[in-house]
Parts: C-alpha cells; sequence; structure tokens
C-alpha cells in the first residue's frame, strides 16, 4: 500500500518565520505550500540579527505563516498526519517560539509532534528534490552554518570538518559592510566581483596547508580591513573598480578554501564506496554562481553527482523542516510536549564541538 503522510512544518530559528505543508506519496516528497517571512528590514538598521527582537518578530508571525501555508495548501489542520518543527539549533528565543506554536497546535487539533534539527532539514533536502539515496555528501554553506557531513540516514550524519569560526555568508556580509555595499551582503560582493579582477588583490586561503576539511573565514575579513584601509590611504578614499577588485580577490579566496576542502571531503566519501556517489550542496551561499560552478567541476572531476536544490529550499524555509520531520515520523520517531528549544545541537554527536558562534546563530 502506498503511505501518503501530510506534515506541517514550522521553522523560527534564525531571522525567517516559516511555515510549510509537505505530503509523502510512497517515496515522493511534495512541496504542497512553503510560506517565508524574512526579517532583513527589521534587522537592517542593526547591521546583523537582534535575537531579542527576531523572536519576537517570529511570535507575532507564526500563526499568520501557519494559516497562510494552509490556505496555500488548500487544507485544514485537520488533513494533517502530524507537526514537525525545528527545535534547535540557533537563537534561542526564535527556536522557542517555534516549539511553543507547534506544541499549541499539537495539542490543540490532537496531532503527533516532531522536533527536527534545523541542520538535518538542510542536509536532508536532496531526498525532498531528487530522492537522492543514502549515503550522499553535503556541504552546508549559509551564513550560520559550514560543514561537510556524509548523510547515512536520517539520523546518522558524520561531520568530515567545517568552519572554526565565521560562516562563509557571514564573511560575505561582513565584506559588505567593510566596502559599504547592502546587506545581504553575498548578492552585493558577487555582483561588485563580477565588475572585478581576482588578480589585482591576493588574499589569504586559510587552513589550505592544513590536512582535513576544517575552514576558517575570519582572516579574511581581516585581510580585507587592511587592504581597503591601505587604498583609502592612498586615494582618499574607495575607486569603485578598485571596490570591485577587492570583492572579486575575496571571492576567489572563498572559491578557492570551498573547492579544495570539498575535494578532500569527496575524497573521504568516495573511499566508502557508494553506489550512487552524489555531492549536494545548500545554505544561501550555494546561490553565488562561482562558488556553485567550481564545486560542481571538483565533484564531477571526483566522480560524484553534484545537486543544488532550488534556491528557496536552499535557504531558510520549513518545507525542509517538514521533510525532515516526515522522515523521521516514518521510522517511528515521535516527540511530546517535553520536546525543548535546543540553542546548541550538533548533527554529529561523535564529532569535536566546532568553536565559535556567528551573528546569524550557533554553529552546531
Ligand atoms: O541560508 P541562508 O538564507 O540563511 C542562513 O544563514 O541560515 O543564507 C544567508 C547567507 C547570507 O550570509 C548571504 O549573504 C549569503 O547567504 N548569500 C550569498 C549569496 N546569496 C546569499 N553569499 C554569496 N553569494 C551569494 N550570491
Ligand atoms: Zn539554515
Amino acid at each position: 500500500m502506498t503511505q501518503t503522510l501530510t506534515l506541517l512544518g514550522i521553522e523560527s530559528s534564525c531571522d525567517d518565520t516559516a511555515a510549510a505543508v509537505v505530503r509523502l506519496n510512497g517515496a515522493h516528497g511534495t512541496v504542497l505550500a512553503s510560506i517565508v517571512a524574512g526579517q532583513t528590514a527589521l534587522h537592517a538598521p542593526f547591521g546583523g540579527v537582534v535575537p531579542e527582537l527576531a523572536a519576537r518578530a517570529h511570535a507575532e508571525k507564526l500563526d499568520l505563516c501557519v494559516e497562510e501555508a494552509l490556505a496555500a495548501a488548500g487544507l485544514s489542520l485537520r488533513d494533517l498526519d502530524g507537526v514537525a518543527v525545528t527545535a534547535g539549533p540557533g537563537l534561542i528565543g526564535g527556536v522557542l517560539s517555534g516549539v511553543m506554536c507547534a506544541k499549541g497546535i499539537a495539542a490543540g487539533a490532537g496531532l503527533p509532534l516532531i522536533g527536527v534539527n534545523h541542520l538535518a532539514g538542510h542536509a536532508l533536502t536532496p531526498r525532498l528534490t531528487d530522492g537522492l539515496s543514502f549515503p550522499y555528501l553535503m556541504l552546508l554553506v549559509s551564513g550560520g552554518h559550514c560543514q561537510f557531513l556524509i548523510v547515512k540516514s536520517p539520523e546518522d550524519f558524520t561531520r568530515l570538518g567545517g568552519t572554526i569560526d565565521d560562516a562563509p555568508g557571514e564573511a560575505f556580509d561582513k565584506t559588505a559592510k567593510l566596502l559599504a555595499l547592502p546587506q545581504p551582503g553575498g548578492p552585493s560582493v558577487e555582483a561588485e566581483a563580477q565588475r572585478g579582477s581576482e588578480k589585482a588583490f591576493r588574499f589569504p586561503r586559510p587552513l589550505l596547508d592544513r590536512p582535513g576539511c576544517d575552514m576558517s573565514f575570519s582572516g579574511l575579513k581581516t585581510a580585507l580591513l587592511r587592504a581597503r584601509d591601505a587604498v583609502v590611504a592612498e586615494h582618499g578614499g574607495l575607486p569603485q573598480q578598485i571596490r570591485a577588485d577587492l570583492c572579486a580577490g575575496f571571492q576567489a579566496a572563498v572559491v578557492a578554501v570551498l573547492a579544495e576542502k570539498s575535494r578532500r571531503a569527496l575524497a573521504e566519501y568516495m573511499a566508502l564506496g557508494p553506489a550512487e556517489p552524489a555531492f549536494a550542496v545548500a545554505g544561501g551561499v550555494a546561490a553565488n554562481k562561482a562558488i556553485r560552478a567550481a564545486l560542481e567541476t571538483v565533484s564531477v572531476e571526483m566522480g560524484a553527482r553534484f545537486l543544488a536544490p532550488p534556491l528557496g529550499l536552499c535557504t531558510d524555509n520549513a518545507a525542509m523542516i517538514a521533510w525532515a520531520g516526515i522522515e523521521r515520523f516514518r521510522s517511528g520517531a515521535r516527540d511530546d510536549m517535553t520536546l525543548s528549544a535546543r540553542p546548541r545541537w550538533p548533527l554529529d554527536k561523535t564529532a569535536q564541538p566546532m568553536l565559535g558562534a556567528g551573528k546569524k546563530g550557533a554553529k552546531a
């Protein structure tokens, strides 16, 4: 008999309030509705996400997003089989808002509750979009996360390495701030970089000289700051072409680090002898064309299929939470009213904890 499951997903771990309805039909997942209410304008005057403001905005918007998602799917609470919610990692106030909202809906409608790890949501997305089979390699690369994971099952993740300080998206955002470009920094730095020469400035490629898949991006922004100050001292300002060159040099350094570390992660993954080798990316930084192209080249060279889910499912959303909930639900997992919000929640319980916590939330 074909199994059909319909779950509501709720996400509020950072600066996006999101609700979605996803249906499993046989082996195939379909996004029936996905609503995302971003908070970019709310935090813009502060140059970064303000956790207290984020939490309050989530609390105000969550029920509206849920209503909107159900309406867009043409369903009511009675049509659902369960409620999945991000229970961490992330900014604790936001995660709490989501968990409380999900508990209220589950208790009120008599539905099962499933707590989902936000990172598992990202990591399982290629199974929703492409039905990818285990094991596959995933690079999660966003404003708050940067790690390589071998995804072996919905509950089994091996972290091969990750950033020891800033996430790449954070580095793009800080670069934009230093060069007076608009936030979020990724798209504006990428646009500038297209007009610049990556040979004009040579920025460091941190940790490339060390074995393994760990990365570091905080030194890059310091190097960029020094280069900018030298330009300003020499020219009495920042000429437009030099700003574009700085962006191109910065982006080339990020591309080089991500490409080389991906090569190493792929080598470790391929050594497992996967039947259908695949390398997938997720996270907002995966929108960057230069990064995406470099990762695809490395992947193909190493003999793995390359996948980048559509952007709306790469960046924070609730469809990935509903889907990860479906994966847990069908393996029998259920939570109850004791489900707690966890600011830190590493996917790989055996891996050493990573250092630091970015402005966009805890790096697990
Ligand atoms: O996944 P996401 O929406 O949120 C989390 O951080 O969880 O990612 C947002 C990050 C921001 O730091 C943004 O600057 C970066 O992704 N980003 C990009 C690009 N588009 C978004 N970074 C580089 N190039 C881009 N085109
Ligand atoms: Zn995320």
